[in-house]
């Protein structure tokens, strides 16, 4: 299963009870099969319309995303999605949660079983997971929604800052979680945040977006070699990719 991307005039209006609103776009650009994307941009830029877009939740007012060459129109087998928001069903476990994408799918054997049990113990609650989201801490409900994400092992994964809701430590650990895993697998990701340091540690290349409506403002490559650690943090190249992105932010910053 591959994961090859591809955005033409990418663009999405939302009607409002004010009106129109263009909230993204257009945008294209393509994502190479295995290649870790991160899409940064300001808040309220038309990041999570472009998550939403491309998991097929919402339809594009006009362009168009393929993925591996068709349309996507609707929610899709070989994507997974974490949403900046948990979103878990309240009358599941833990472990109940992670394991529905495999039930949706009818995926569900003792082998895959196995795989949600190392991915819940992965996101550090393999001692919660007979417990219900009320029960968790919002930090907690978070690395559910990771762990249900990769359950199916999908080609795309679809992140919405992720770890926005995490302490610093655990957001440390989840980082370098990710980073293993989609070395492993060649998982192809589009990783959207806010964060500089997050952007250029774990991506590919990095999508800069201007103020709502997002539009491209550079595509910045970041050349530190893999894997990384947290020694890669205070090599050169990652300080200066950061420093890089920040100038990119810094007009933005002395309008406000
Ligand atoms: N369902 C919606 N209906 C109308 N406007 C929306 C809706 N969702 C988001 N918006 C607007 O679209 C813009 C982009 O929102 P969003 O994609 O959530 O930005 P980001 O994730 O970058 O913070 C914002 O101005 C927001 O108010
Ligand atoms: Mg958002």
């Amino acid at each position: 299963m591959s994961g090859r991307l591809s955005l033409r005039d990418l663009q999405l209006t939302y009607q409002t009870s004010r009106g129109p609103l263009d909230a993204l776009g257009p945008l294209s650009f393509d994502l190479e099969d295995g290649e870790f994307i991160a899409v940064l941009g300001p808040s309220g830029c038309g990041k999570s319309t472009l998550l939403k877009l491309l998991s097929g939740l919402l339809a594009a007012t006009h362009g168009e995303a393929r993925l591996n060459g068709e349309i996507i129109d609707r929610p899709r087998r070989d994507v997974g999605i974490v949403f900046q928001k948990p979103t878990l069903l309240p009358w599941k476990t833990v472990r109940q949660n992670v394991l529905v994408p495999l039930r949706v799918l009818g995926t569900q054997t003792p082998e895959t079983e196995k795989r949600a049990d190392k991915l819940v113990a992965m996101v550090g609650l393999e001692a919660f997971a007979h417990y219900y989201p009320h029960e968790l801490s919002g930090g907690m409900q978070q690395r559910v929604g990771i762990a249900r994400g990769l359950v199916h092992d999908p080609a795309l994964l679809l992140m919405d800052e992720p770890f926005a809701a995490l302490d610093a430590l655990t957001r440390e650990q989840m980082t370098l979680e990710l980073q293993a895993i989609t070395n492993a697998a060649k998982k192809s990701v589009i990783f959207i945040t806010h964060s500089i340091q997050e952007a250029a540690f774990l991506a590919d290349r990095i999508i800069v977006l201007s103020e709502r409506p997002g539009r491209i403002v550079e595509v910045v490559s970041v050349s530190l070699p893999r894997p990384r650690d947290l020694s890669s943090m205070v090599s050169p190249a990652f300080i200066e990719t950061c420093d890089h992105l920040r100038r990119l932010f810094a007009p933005v910053h002395a309008h406000a």
